[in-house]
Formats: structure tokens, sequence, C-alpha cells
């Protein structure tokens, strides 16, 4: 048993939002896509279709399921994409002296994999990958806390983007880390893919809440920053005025807290599907890709 709760508790070290955040955000596009662009929704499809069944294990079988893919194979021993999740820039407000941001982070991944999934030529392989990763991605660059690292006289190599900012919260979660991950504790349930019918009505569900509370004209501005950097630069701030404001470590935090944050994860998480479906419609509303993606 103890055994099963450290493997438990490594899995969720590391990931992102956990998996059903993920799959909101790949929802939320998800259902954009296949009522306003039935046709590039189903180019979508037949991208993810070559890796689909035992290849991913069965449980990243359509856009929203595969959207814990890149968390997936964490699991199998692949951890060589770990570093292309986050981009920790530095929150630093003792000045301390810092780390360089690596340059291979989730705006390198985002750019490479877009660039991949757009270039001409017929490789099956190498563009259901890329779509796999970007649609985490998309998900993971919506978080907060992987895009800003706390660094102070207490983590002056950092706090790991609040991995190692404990808290008191509930029995899976006593890290900041995790706390935004699970949504806040919103969507802290982790639903075996792949999904029953009853989780997909509950998907639906959440995708109708997230983005009744967070509908397109809320978010005008917002859908017309299309770089990635300045998405990135967002989540910061997000990062700096509402995950590390308030909040003290080892402590509960506040009603006032917890509200607030909830509202931004609302936010993040309808934003980050609003865009993924933008940007996967600009990606393929060219003739030009879809008659190269077909061939
Ligand atoms: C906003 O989200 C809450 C759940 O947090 C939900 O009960 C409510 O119906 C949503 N509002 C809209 C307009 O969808
Ligand atoms: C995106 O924003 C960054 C930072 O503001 C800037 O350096 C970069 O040139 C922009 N990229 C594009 C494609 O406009």
């Amino acid at each position: 048993m103890l055994f099963l709760l450290a493997i438990v508790s490594l899995i969720k070290f590391s990931s992102a939002w956990w998996c059903t955040g993920h799959m909101l955000v790949s929802h939320i596009a998800s259902l954009d896509l296949s009522v306003n662009h039935p046709d590039i929704y189903s180019k979508i499809i037949s991208i993810l279709a070559p890796l689909n069944g035992e290849l991913t294990h069965n449980i990243a079988n359509t856009l929203t399921e595969t959207a814990c893919w890149p968390d997936d194979i964490k699991t199998y021993g692949l951890n060589e994409a770990n570093p292309l999740h986050f981009i920790n820039k530095p929150y630093n407000p003792e000045g301390i002296t810092t780390n360089p941001i690596p340059s291979e982070n989730v705006i390198f991944a985002i750019n490479s994999f877009a660039s991949t999934l757009t270039n001409s030529g017929d490789a099956p392989l190498e563009k259901s990958v890329s779509l796999r990763f970007l649609v985490h991605f998309f998900g993971d660059i919506h978080q907060p806390l992987h895009d800003t690292a706390l660094f102070n006289s207490q983590f002056p190599q950092s706090d790991l983007g609040g991995n190692n900012f404990m808290i008191k919260y509930d029995s899976d979660i006593n890290e900041l880390h995790a706390l935004w991950d699970s949504a806040i504790g919103m969507l802290e349930e982790d639903l075996p893919r792949p999904l029953s019918p009853q989780n997909w009505a509950y998907m639906d569900q959440l995708a109708a809440w997230y983005t009744g509370n967070y509908t397109r004209s809320d978010l005008v501005l917002e859908l017309q920053a299309k770089n990635v950097t300045q998405w990135t630069v967002e989540s910061y701030i997000l990062a700096v005025d509402y995950a590390y404001n308030g909040i003290k470590q080892n402590e509960y935090p506040s009603q006032e807290y917890l509200s607030a944050a909830r509202q931004v994860v609302m936010k993040q998480i309808a934003l980050g599907g609003y865009r993924l479906s933008d940007f996967l419609v600009s990606v393929f509303s060219s003739p030009l890709h879809l008659e190269r993606l077909t061939s």
C-alpha cells in the first residue's frame, strides 16, 4: 500500500494540470472544432489515428484523451521530453542571482512541434506525435506555475514552480504546484481512460461550465494575442499575483486565496481550449495543408 502511494505521488509530482485539467482544455477545443470546423476536426482525427490503439495503451484515442499522453509516456520511462513541459521564468522578489532559463522549454516545444505538424510531406508518425505533444503543451503553458518559479534566499535554486513550496490542503496535495495542477482541487480526480460514457458526459458538463463562465467574448483581448511568448508572460503575471500572493508555506490557503485562484484557473483552462482550437484552425485552414495532410 505504501509502495503504491509512493508511485502515485511520484506520478503526480512531475505532471502538469493533472489529466482531467489537460483533457478539459482539449475537450473545449474538440467541441469547438467539431461544431464549427468539422472538416478540420476530421483531419485532426485522421492525424491521431496511426498511433491510436495499443501503441498508446488504448487510452489516447481521441483529441480529448490524448491530452494526457505526454504525461502517460513518463510512467513508461520515457522522460526525455520532461524539460519541454514548462518555462520557469524567475519570480525573484529579493533580487538574488538566478540561473539562466533553458532554451529548450515549452515555447521552443510549441514552435517546433507546430513546424513539424505543418511541414510538407507525408510524415504520419511525426505529425501524430507532434499533435499529441502540442495539445498537452497548450494546457501546460496556461498553468501559471509552469511559467514561473520562485527564487529567494530560501529557494536559491528555485522552488521548481511551486513543487518545493509546501502547503497544507488535503491528503493528495501538499505543495503549491499540485494545488494548481489540480485546478485548485476542482479537477483533482483522475478519470479512467478510455472515458466511460458517464465521464464523457462529465467532460461535456465541465466544458459547458468553464466556457459558460469565460466565453470567447469575455476573452476577446486575450484571444487576439497569438504570440506564445506573450502567453507565458500572462501566466507569469498570474503566478505572481495569484499563486504566490497571499499564501504562506506550511499553512492552509485562505478562502479568499482559493476562490480567487479558482477563477484564474477557470479562465486559463477556457482560454487554453479556445487558443488550441484557433491554433489548429490556423494550421489546417489553408487548402494546401489540408491537401498535404490527406495525401
Ligand atoms: C460557472 O461554473 C460553475 C461551477 O464552478 C457552474 O455551477 C456555473 O453553472 C457556471 N456558470 C455558467 C454561466 O456556466
Ligand atoms: C513574441 O513576443 C516576444 C516577446 O515580446 C518577441 O520577442 C517576439 O519577437 C514575438 N514573436 C513574434 C512572432 O511576433
